[in-house]
């Protein structure tokens, strides 16, 4: 196996600068290239600012510093990479530039040197075919920032040599990054499923349904990603963004990935996030990431001092518990036989389905039956019985008047109301989801003439209660599993079509973008019938052909089988 000690980086933004510093850093020499003079000093500046703040935080002692800076040498000739054994381009993402590099590399590297591009979107066909020797061609697609984010997507194309994929790929292992195979498609494994879902939350956001640190909470905090979709698109970079949605909508004509006109228009105005200062944040100065627009902290007035929990499970039982930590003068409904005439008056009333698995008729685990109750009185199953699960939260629902705003946290308790309220009753629906390692997020539901007092209300309750809470127009899926769901589809849709396995597309997602858990492991989590169920209410609201749930989603909610083994 051939040995790679030198190692060449041309273009030093802030993907180039972060591949010197992973080649570095693992104890290779490194030559780094740029432009002119002044832009691969401004190279060095970034990797000594990089490693500085390692320094700063004792994750890296002085010597070592001293070390990483003392394996790198600058230029802007790229004649000075005649000794590397492999070099990685990683200049804008533009093909005729990238043809030009790899054009000239011919003449320069050895004969036997590797070159490779970090392009995020472009065809590594093209590029490789712009060289006298296409089978050395590879790419090494590092993720931002490369220092932390362990994918390296090797790409190869149908004339890319197997001796050199090894080789990009034990290099990859040697970085300490988890390296995954992939033929040339558009945007790769990563960027196509990543790039497709931020698309999606900036359409979402275009449509003013919900704020933009709303949107953000969904992602963050409801999915659990390490940030929300427009911050990210902020980080990444809008014109990258936007480069990645022109060339998936371009290979495959699908609307959801054609680049949004907000985003279009960012990027025509230069507002092009973090690197520019301005994107959908703006930031006290280009590069940083510390936002100067976010809206004033101000607290949510108009908690209810008094609400009812009616029903039973373990999430009436935390509401009770978070509520009744919060100062909360707290009722606790869980026996459907209780007189609900005293619940009159209270501010606010929230519905948490029955007890679970209590129907003996269809083992439903969504069951509205309590224990006890004869599912024969056909009152309350919706599962098997075919009828609104009306009995017990019906009768509540009619004792209350217009000083009660009522809560349902899920479907089968917005259906117990229908045609049981008073109109006078305020309707908010909230959808309460998992906790994460950011939080547990409440989903609160305008609804067309939903009254503002009432959203606010149930708002500040749920916030006081300590949810991150954000507040969303009532369509199908809200926030969270409207931008969620589509998303684990296309995950399946890319197995489906035999680009990736799911392991490999869980890697993907995992060491590329740091997601807890891969879209294969969450849909395991959430159950294939559960995604397939959300993304069909979802297209039957908007008629979206591109939201019918993948045939191999609907198999494996059909056949109750997993992704993963
Ligand atoms: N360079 C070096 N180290 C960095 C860094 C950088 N630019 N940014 C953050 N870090 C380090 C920090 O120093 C810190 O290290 P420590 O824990 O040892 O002190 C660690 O990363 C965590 O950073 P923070 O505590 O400041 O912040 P977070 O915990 O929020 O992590 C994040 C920041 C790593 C950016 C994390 O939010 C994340 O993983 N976000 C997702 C990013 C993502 O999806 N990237 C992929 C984009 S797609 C792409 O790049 C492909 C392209 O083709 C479009």
């Amino acid at each position: 196996m051939r040995e790679i000690t030198t190692v060449g980086v041309i273009g030093l933004g802030t993907m180039g600068a972060g591949i010197v510093e992973v080649f570095a850093k693992a104890g290779l020499s490194v030559v780094g290239v740029d432009g002119t003079p002044e832009l691969a000093e401004r190279g060095r500046g970034f990797l000594e600012a990089s490693t500085g703040r390692a320094v700063a935080k004792g994750r890296l002692s002085e010597e070592d510093q001293a070390a990483v800076l003392g394996r790198v040498t600058w230029s802007h000739r790229l004649t000075d990479l005649a000794g590397a054994d492999l070099v990685v381009e990683a200049v804008p993402e533009r093909m005729e530039i990238k043809r030009d590099i790899f054009t000239t590399l011919d003449g320069i590297v050895r004969e036997d040197a590797i070159l490779a591009s970090n392009t995020s979107s472009l065809s590594l066909t093209e590029i490789a075919a712009a060289t006298a020797q296409p089978q050395r061609v590879i790419g090494m697609h590092f993720f931002n920032p490369a220092p932390v984010l362990a994918l390296v997507e090797v790409i190869t194309t149908l004339l890319t040599d197997d001796e050199v994929t090894g080789a990009v790929r034990e290099l990859a292992v040697r970085l300490g990054k988890k390296p995954v195979v992939v033929g040339d498609r558009a945007g790769f494994v990563a960027n196509a499923l990543l790039i497709t879902y931020l698309a999606r939350a900036i359409r979402m956001y275009e449509t003013g349904h919900v704020s933009r640190e709303d949107i953000d909470a969904a992602g963050k905090v409801g999915i659990g990603l390490p940030m929300g979709p427009l911050t990210l698109a902020d980080l990444i970079g809008l014109d990258v963004v936007k480069e990645v949605c022109d060339v998936l909508y371009a290979a495959t004509h699908e609307p959801s990935a054609a680049p949004p006109a907000l985003l279009q228009q960012l990027v025509t105005v230069g507002r092009l996030g973090r690197k520019t200062g301005q994107g959908f944040y703006a930031y006290e100065k280009p590069g940083s990431g510390v936002v100067t627009d976010a809206p004033e902290a101000v607290g949510r007035p108009g908690a209810a001092s008094s609400v009812a929990v009616v029903g039973t499970g373990d999430l009436a039982t935390d509401l009770v518990d978070r509520l009744t930590a919060a100062g909360t003068t707290v009722t606790a409904v869980d026996d459907p036989g209780a007189d609900t005439a005293s619940l009159a008056g209270t501010p606010v009333v929230v519905l948490v389905g029955g007890p679970e698995g209590s129907c003996e008729d269809c083992g439903s685990g969504d069951c509205l039956i309590a224990e006890g109750v004869d599912p024969s009185d056909a009152t309350a199953c919706e599962c098997c019985h075919g009828t609104a699960p009306e009995a017990w939260f019906g009768a509540v629902a009619e004792s209350l008047d217009s000083r009660t705003v009522l809560v349902p946290t899920d479907e089968p308790s917005a259906w117990a109301l229908l045609g049981r309220i008073d109109p006078e009753v305020q309707v908010v629906p909230v959808a309460v989801h998992r906790p994460t390692r950011s939080g547990s997020l409440v989903e609160v539901a305008r609804q067309i003439d939903g009254d503002d007092g009432a959203v606010r209300s149930v708002d500040a309750t749920f916030a006081a209660a300590g949810f991150v809470t954000l507040v969303t127009r009532d369509r199908a899926g809200l926030v969270v599993d409207a931008l969620l769901y589509p998303h684990l589809n296309d995950a399946v849709r890319m197995l489906d079509s035999g680009y990736a396995g799911a392991a490999d597309i869980d890697t993907a997602m995992t060491a590329g973008c740091g997601y807890p858990q891969g879209p294969f492991a969450m849909i395991d989590e959430i159950g294939a019938d559960e995604v397939a169920d959300g993304l069909t209410d979802m297209q039957t609201e908007t008629g979206d052909p591109a939201l019918s749930p993948s045939p191999l989603l609907v198999e494996h909610a059909v056949a109750n089988r997993s992704f993963l083994g």
